[in-house]
């Protein structure tokens, strides 16, 4: 299905052409004075030096030829020659009538679906998520999910940090603490137990001890280090117990994204490539762009354009160890070869930026993508608090990501409680699916490479520009459905009519604005679109709600026509919601 913004552009340019004018010319755009009009038309200033004639006068002949038009109600020349534009109430209820039963409301699809890999999340093994992993969940999620909708393949992959240094911390503290375990039994030649001598909590203790430990301990600071070197060249036991960190990880954190509405379609993670390394490290140097430099292995990639200095990127440490560079890149050359992607997305912290430069310009370079492969960076601010600095618990410390979440449930059980009568189970049903939307939505509608302040007072109303209030719209409409269905309505034979007043024109005219939202979001990859557009949504809702009687509406089929509109109103903005990652509660 054409974008309404198309048909009433294809409209204007008859027009402009009926009147002699270059087509060209008639674009439509949404009204900068919604006072005065729904739509306008610019082209006839734009044509005015060309046809030396005042704006007004080809504003004026172009509104003759639309006088008749079955789409444009009004279309007024108004100085200096703008083409105020009214839609006709017929063109727009056939419009969203049509909107509601085409498969995802005339989305139109890509004519060639791209394959897109996603990489967001960046959890790491051993360690909690914390305060800084829920940007990269919350809007790589809403990507994948918006891209998915409008008609493209996406991979998303959590790409987990699981190898390095952090693992031989872990391990070399539970050999300090269990120095009997028979993984440290060099001369074992056995199966190893099935379940980890470990359990998450003592894990989440073990990594930070360590990692302190290691600080102000040399001697332990080096055996980390060769535990590490073990695992690495694939020493049995360190493998086996290796392995028993991530399965209680993982499960973990498949338990904590889970309450974030987040889901992996690949727990791959930096360990995965480490046998990719040595050959493509090889094929750099045989292609004659890596070469040493102080001993380490670099590749340059810096442009004769570059207007800042980008720095070589590094393969390997003068003393020959790989670095996160190093397992990208070879991420990069595993997720060619396994899923010939037409794009790869990463969505990480902004300061990422320079380093993600310098890694897709080296992939480019060497070779390891197609020249048409897309790189896409997606670089987010950070969440402060309100002191303008980044997000931290009362006491200073890095806030959990679990504490996060149950803080503002805690925040929202109270709030519903407050307002309403209902049993204490179900409000703490309710709370966690709203508390949710608040989370997800203070993020999302913002636009993400802004910083922006995580205010739990904000993010949990249920006025204003929030989650819950989108929720709250919705289960304001559902609980009329639900009620007109009682009274033995029938949703699926309610028929449009023709909007009889400004305000539910106005709901119309704001659902027809869906293609649009969505294929820009899709394009820009940004999220924050869906939030303006069913907070507006949302509002013009509202707004015709205070207005409007509806299930008291004596005349039947009005009534339906109401109902019609109320339907699709929910279905969309639950369309909406889900692209952004959360749902809505029957009640609230
Ligand atoms: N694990 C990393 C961290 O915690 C983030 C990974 C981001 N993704 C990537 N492909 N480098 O900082």
């Amino acid at each position: 299905m054409k974008k309404i913004i198309d048909l009433l552009t294809e409209e204007m340019q008859k027009a402009f052409e009926a009147a002699g004018y270059d087509r060209e010319l008639g674009r439509v755009t949404l009204s900068n004075r919604p006072d005065l009009c729904e739509y306008q038309c610019n082209g006839a200033m734009a044509g005015a030096r060309k046809y030396h004639k005042a704006p007004i006068v080809i504003a004026a002949d172009v509104a003759v030829e639309l006088a008749d038009s079955p789409v444009f109600k009004e279309a007024a020349a108004a100085a200096p020659g703008f083409l105020n534009l009214k839609l006709s109430e017929n063109f727009l209820t056939n419009y969203v009538k049509e909107m509601r039963a085409a498969p995802k409301f005339g989305l139109e699809m890509p004519v060639r679906p791209q394959k897109i890999v996603m990489d967001y999340g960046g959890a790491n093994i051993a360690k909690p998520l914390h305060v800084g992993h829920i940007r990269p969940a919350i809007i790589g999620e809403s990507l994948k999910r918006i891209r998915r909708y409008a008609g493209h393949q996406v991979i998303g992959d959590v790409h987990m940090g699981d190898w390095g240094m952090p693992m031989g911390l872990v391990i070399s503290e539970l050999q300090a603490r269990e120095p009997d375990l028979v993984y440290f039994d060099e001369s074992y030649d056995g199966e190893y137990p099935q379940d980890a001598p470990f359990t998450i909590s003592e894990l989440e203790e073990i990594y930070p001890a360590a990692s302190a430990k290691s600080k102000v301990d040399p001697e332990f600071k080096a055996k980390a280090m060769e535990a590490t070197y073990k695992l690495q060249t694939g020493v049995r036991g360190y493998r086996a117990l290796w392995k028993h960190i991530m399965a209680v990880s993982v499960a973990d954190l498949k338990r904590n994204y889970g309450k974030l509405n987040v889901e992996f379609d690949l727990w791959k993670g930096e360990s995965d490539v480490q046998g990719l390394i040595p050959k493509m490290v090889e094929d750099m140097k045989a292609g004659g762009y890596a070469y040493l430099s102080e001993g380490a292995l670099v590749v340059d990639v810096k442009e004769e354009t570059d207007t800042k200095e980008v720095p070589p990127c590094m393969i390997l440490k003068s003393d020959g160890a790989a670095l996160y560079n190093t397992t990208d890149l070879a991420t990069i050359m595993e997720r060619m070869s396994l899923y010939q992607p037409d794009e790869l997305v990463y969505t990480t912290d902004k300061r990422q930026e320079l380093y993600f430069e310098q890694i897709f310009r080296c992939a480019r370079k060497t070779g390891l993508v197609k020249p048409e492969t897309k790189l896409t960076f997606v670089g987010f601010g950070t969440m402060n608090g309100k002191d303008g600095k980044p997000f931290k618990t009362r006491d200073g410390g890095v806030m959990r990501l679990e504490n996060l979440i149950r803080d503002t449930q805690e925040e929202m059980y109270r709030k519903i409680r407050e307002g309403r009568e209902m049993p204490e189970e179900e409000a703490r049903q309710v709370a966690e699916v709203v508390a949710l939307s608040a989370l997800k939505y203070g993020d999302l509608s913002n636009v993400a490479s802004k910083d922006y302040v995580f205010d739990i007072e904000k993010f949990t109303s249920f006025e204003g520009n929030t989650g819950p209030y989108i929720l709250y719209t919705i289960v304001r409409i559902k609980s009329i459905l639900s009620k007109y269905v009682e009274q033995g309505g029938d949703l699926e034979k309610a028929v449009f009519r023709n909007a009889e007043n400004e305000s539910e024109k106005d709901l119309m005219l704001q659902i027809a604005q869906f293609q649009t939202t969505i294929d820009s979001a899709s394009e820009e990859l940004a999220p924050h679109k869906i939030c303006t557009y069913i907070y507006n949504l949302a509002n013009a809702f509202n707004h015709f709600y205070h207005e409007t009687r509806i299930l008291a509406e004596d005349d039947e089929e009005k009534k339906a026509g109401l109902i019609a509109l109320l339907a699709l109103t929910r279905e969309v903005l639950e369309t909406c919601i889900d692209l952004l990652g959360f749902s809505a509660p029957d009640k609230m």
